[in-house]
């Protein structure tokens, strides 16, 4: 049963109220808004691991550190191999690989390879669980197109508080097309890892993470962003194409992206790999979990800031958001100081995307999102697909291996929910029986869906088969996830 929406923002905005009465700490103001891009952007750096007897082997540490966001000032974190995020974990197609990832934080915790095809028991999900002082050796093979993909803590109920101190990283998969493509690829040089993210902090400059009711049904949202943990960040380019791997790794919302000339820019890749044509846009929409390349052109002296320009509308709960979050704020300067070079064009196209046939489908599923009334009574059970938390010990959905089947998310809540599913990557058919538009034609582990939107998505699971061992489909807001709008699925024999 869902709530109606006058209930809803009776709730919210009481909670809201309640919320702002009870803070800790006073929610730090927000001084160091505006135009005052002084921080260099920070590139992670690369992990290419070491090959040893055929195989890449990497090492992680999770672990808990003090990051200077604000000058002066230290703000207690969690990283993989250093303070804050991890860095950026590159595989190529067809490497057998492994991990050695060793918890040296005081709680439990996972890593989960977000958008990777691998087995069950290697997915890093909530039954992968790291005990303190403890280590995981995962392996497996990478089998899937090039793409920028990311790994993050997947700890049960606890998944948005850990992922909120740091715990993410980006993960790339090259193959032999993303290597011969003309297009920007040195990393750190024209080829950038953008990590978007927002938060709140208190007067101290710790973080400010609320579980009030507000911000469990909004999912926690911020009013500082940090870009690749860098708050007021400037890049200043040395050439005059850039590539953008945006992801948005924030807690709950959805972004609005676009620069402050509104210049276009083109889309090349989806969450799962390359499109198959750049699309030109002058705005993209990204939500919590997706991913977006986007190249674009700077001319010496061009100085233009990336911003977010939230919609009033449901995709972010519009006016029930604490604050005056509806206008626009910047997010990463970017400055041109590459010499003129000749303009080389774009690839006309850039891959085949692999498709299914709708009438090659056995199954359609239906997974229905509500937020339902235990809202009010605080009794569990609030956040549902069809009708159901999250129990981990039950198995909601049995796929068969190399089925290919129709999965249609149907949204009955107020909030817009990024929907994603682990194992496989999607090709999103319809919203509400719509093509959808261009730069969402590729491969996709995440998708929106809107308030009153029923979006149909495409897949075949293939290669891993696991009679125990089941993967999840869950909402992307964390605090979603963590509230039981999350379910599990085995792919057998
Ligand atoms: Cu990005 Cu189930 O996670
Ligand atoms: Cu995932
Ligand atoms: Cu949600």
């Amino acid at each position: 049963m869902s709530i109606s929406r006058r209930t809803f923002l009776a709730i919210t905005l009481g909670a809201g109220v309640a919320g702002t009465g009870c803070y800790l700490f006073q929610p730090k103001e927000t001084a160091l808004r505006g135009s005052q891009f002084v921080n260099p952007l920070i590139i992670p750096s690369v992990l290419n691991g070491k090959v040893r007897d055929g195989r890449r082997t990497f090492e992680l540490t999770v672990q808990k550190g003090l990051t200077s966001f604000f000058k002066g000032s230290k703000t207690p974190t969690m990283g993989y191999n250093g303070s804050y995020l991890g860095p950026t974990v590159r595989v190529r197609r067809g490497e057998h690989v492994s991990f050695k990832i060793r918890n040296k934080l005081q709680e439990e915790t996972t890593v989960h390879w977000h958008g990777l095809h691998v087995p069950a028991v290697m997915d890093g999900g909530p039954h992968q669980k790291i005990a303190v002082d403890d280590e995981w050796e995962p392996e497996f093979t990478i089998d899937q197109p090039a793409a920028t993909l990311w790994y993050h803590s997947h700890q049960f109920q606890k998944t948005a508080v850990q992922v909120y101190q740091g715990l993410a990283g980006l993960f790339y998969v090259d193959d032999e097309k993303s290597e011969s493509l003309p297009i920007p690829s040195e990393y750190g040089v024209d080829d950038f890892p953008i990590v978007i993210q927002d938060r709140m902090f208190n007067r101290d400059n710790s973080f400010y993470y609320s579980d009030s009711m507000h911000d469990q049904m909004m999912g926690m949202i911020g009013d500082i962003f940090l870009v690749n943990g860098v708050v007021n960040p400037f890049l200043a380019v040395k050439r005059r194409r850039i590539r953008l791997r945006i992801l948005n790794g924030a807690n709950a919302q959805t972004y609005f992206l676009r620069f402050s000339d509104r210049r276009e820019f083109f889309q090349i890749a989806t969450d799962g790999g390359f499109l198959e044509i750049p699309v030109v846009l002058n705005e993209l929409r990204i939500a919590a979990g997706e991913r977006a390349e986007i190249l674009v052109d700077l001319m010496p002296n061009d100085d233009v800031v990336l911003e977010n320009s939230p919609r009033g509308g449901s995709a972010r709960g519009g006016m029930m958001n604490r604050g005056s979050r509806n206008t626009v704020t910047g997010i990463l300067r970017l400055i041109g100081n590459g010499a003129p070079a000749k303009t080389e064009r774009i690839p006309s196209t850039l891959s085949t995307v692999r498709n299914w046939l709708p009438e090659k489908a056995v199954k359609t599923r239906r997974l229905v999102f509500q937020m339902g009334m235990g809202m009010m009574s605080g009794s569990g059970g609030r956040f549902t697909i069809n009708g159901r938390s999250i129990d981990i010990n039950r198995i909601d959905q049995i796929v068969k291996l190399n089925d290919i089947e129709i999965w249609e998310l149907v949204n009955r809540s107020p909030i817009a929910h990024p929907v994603h599913i682990h194992d496989i990557q999607f090709r999103i058919l319809d919203r509400n029986g719509k093509t959808p538009p261009e730069n969402e034609r590729g491969l996709k582990d995440t998708v929106l869906v809107e308030p009153n939107e029923t979006v149909r998505v495409i897949t075949q699971f293939e290669t891993f088969a696991d009679d125990k061992s089941p993967y999840m489909f869950h909402c992307h807001i964390l605090e979603h996830e963590d509230g039981g709008m999350m379910g599990q699925f085995l792919v057998k024999q």
